[in-house]
């Protein structure tokens, strides 16, 4: 079921996004060469405490996994496509660093997520993580109220597939603000219920797209998801609310930081 919200939520909601991207500003500097994860997550969690809110990922458990998540953020690594486990890895010169976050600000909760190019990477790595942030935004273009749902889906799919890369369809954005997941799930390939877009929907756009196959694994500590031929992954998410029959974009773009 669809929970749409209303004005006084959305707002809550938003106050959360802005507190969550304000965090990654803060922090984009700080994720460089030489850095351990794990002291990436502890800047993270204190900074969310100090601001008076709450790490929605922290203690998160799917049924399928068999231990919570046990991190304020996700950090991936290359072929790592989400929900790697902060560590005492460090960043590498070239890598990409996929970073993905939520709060919780008096109960209302906020998702954002980004790729960050550590040093110099690739060109064919750096042309994945921008057509990444380009198939977020074309999947955000095509939110429109009284349309349908994979209309986002086919906008991200055919974005990513001209330039051959591999799609992600085992993971997907979804509805979000008064929990972490809610209903719908927002695919990025056409796929399952397609419901109407309507004022007070409030969702998580969040292309996962790989330079080469769009299968994935996930590794035995039940969460790291990582491609199946072990080639680079990108990711990027926004929070976006339609209200007015217009899109709000509830999280702040930070692509001017990290590219
Ligand atoms: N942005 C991801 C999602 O929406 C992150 C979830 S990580 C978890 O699914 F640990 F909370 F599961
Ligand atoms: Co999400």
């Amino acid at each position: 079921m669809i929970r749409l919200k209303n004005e006084k939520q959305i707002d809550g909601i938003r106050k959360s996004c802005k507190l969550l991207s304000a965090m990654y500003r803060e922090l984009i500097p700080l994720v460089k060469v030489g850095v351990q994860t794990i002291e990436i997550d502890r800047w993270v969690q204190e900074w969310i405490k100090r601001a008076g809110g709450k790490p929605v990922f922290l203690g998160y458990g799917q049924p399928k996994n068999h231990t919570p998540y046990p991190a304020a953020m996700c950090i991936s690594i290359n072929d790592e496509v989400i929900h790697g486990i902060p560590s005492k890895r460090r960043i590498r010169e070239g890598d990409l660093v996929s970073l993905d976050c939520g709060i919780d600000l008096g109960g209302f909760i906020s998702d954002q997520a980004i790729s960050i190019e550590a040093g110099k990477v690739s060109k064919p790595v750096h042309d994945l993580n921008i057509a990444t942030r380009e198939c977020l935004y074309r999947g955000i273009a095509a939110v429109k109220a009284g349309d349908r749902l994979l209309q986002i889906a086919r906008a991200v799919e055919s974005h990513a597939k001209v330039r051959g890369y591999g799609i992600v369809h085992e993971f997907c954005g979804h509805g979000v603000g008064l929990a972490l997941h809610e209903d719908p799930q927002v695919p990025n390939y056409p796929h399952g219920p397609n419901p109407r877009m309507n004022n007070g929907m409030v969702f998580a756009i969040e292309p996962m797209i790989n330079l080469g196959t769009g299968d994935v694994e996930t590794l035995e500590d039940g969460w790291t998801v990582v491609t199946a031929d072990n080639q680079v992954s990108a990711h990027w998410e926004h929070t976006v609310a339609i209200i007015n029959d217009q899109v709000e974009i509830l999280t702040e773009p930070l692509e001017g930081m990290v590219s």
